[in-house]
C-alpha cells in the first residue's frame, strides 16, 4: 500500500473525477431557464404505494446532462493524462509515480452510476417518508459513489481497488463541508452547511 497521502489523494480524485462532474452537474444545469421544458420527472410523477417512486428532483435533464459532462471530463483526462502524470513526477521529483487511466468507457460507466446511485438514494428516501429535497446526511453526499465504483466494478472488477474506494469515501464528505463553507464566505450561501 502507498503510504503517501497526498499522492493516493490526487490518483483517487483523478479516478472519480467523472462522477464528481456527473454528480454536481444536474443541480446546475437545473438553473438554466431554457431547459426547463426537459426537466421531466425519470419517474414520470409516478407514485408506488402512495409515494413518489423518485420525485421531481430526478429528471432526464439531470441525467444527461450529468452523463454527458462526466464522459466528457474523462475524455479530456484521458488525453492530458501524460501530461499530468509528467507534471507529478517533476514536481515531486518521483519518476514512478503513476495516475490511474482514464477511459471514455469508464468516465460514462462513472458517471452513469453515479446517477443511478443518486437515484437508488432518492428511493430510499421516498420510502422512509422524507420529501424532495430533505436531507439525509452521508447519504445525500455519498450515494453516487457507491454508485460510480459499483458501475465501475461492472464494466471491469479491477476498478473496484478497496484502497482507493476508502480513500474517496472519507474525502468526498470532507470536500462537502469544505465547499459549502467556502460558498457560505464567498456569500453564495446563506448558511455555513
Ligand atoms: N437534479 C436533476 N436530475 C437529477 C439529479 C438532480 O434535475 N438526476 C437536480 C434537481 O433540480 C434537484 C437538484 O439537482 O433538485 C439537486 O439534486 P439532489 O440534491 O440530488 O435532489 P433533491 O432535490 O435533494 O431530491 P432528493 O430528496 O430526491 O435527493
Ligand atoms: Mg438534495
Amino acid at each position: 500500500m502507498n503510504i503517501n497521502i497526498e499522492l493516493r489523494i490526487i490518483q483517487a480524485v483523478w479516478f472519480i473525477l467523472p462522477a464528481y462532474i456527473a454528480n454536481l452537474t444536474p443541480v446546475n444545469v437545473s438553473r438554466i431557464k431554457e431547459l426547463e421544458k426537459y426537466g421531466k420527472p425519470i419517474d414520470f410523477g409516478k407514485s408506488w404505494g402512495g409515494v413518489r417512486i423518485l420525485g421531481d428532483g430526478k429528471t432526464w435533464r439531470g441525467l444527461f446532462s450529468g452523463v454527458a459532462a462526466g464522459t466528457i471530463i474523462g475524455l479530456i483526462q484521458s488525453t492530458i493524462h501524460s501530461d499530468i502524470t509528467e507534471f507529478l513526477r517533476d514536481i515531486s521529483n518521483d519518476a514512478s509515480i503513476i495516475l490511474p487511466r482514464m477511459s471514455v468507457e469508464l468516465a460514462f460507466m462513472l458517471s452513469l452510476g453515479a446517477l443511478f446511485g443518486d437515484m437508488v438514494a432518492s428511493f430510499v428516501k421516498r420510502r422512509t417518508g422524507l420529501k424532495r429535497g430533505d436531507p439525509a446526511p452521508l447519504l445525500d453526499q455519498l450515494d453516487f459513489v457507491f454508485g460510480a465504483f459499483f458501475f465501475a466494478w461492472l464494466l471491469n472488477p479491477v476498478y473496484l481497488d478497496y484502497d482507493r474506494f476508502f480513500v474517496v469515501v472519507v474525502i468526498t464528505p470532507m470536500i462537502h463541508v469544505l465547499t459549502n463553507f467556502l460558498a457560505y464566505l464567498w456569500k453564495l450561501k446563506k448558511h455555513p452547511w
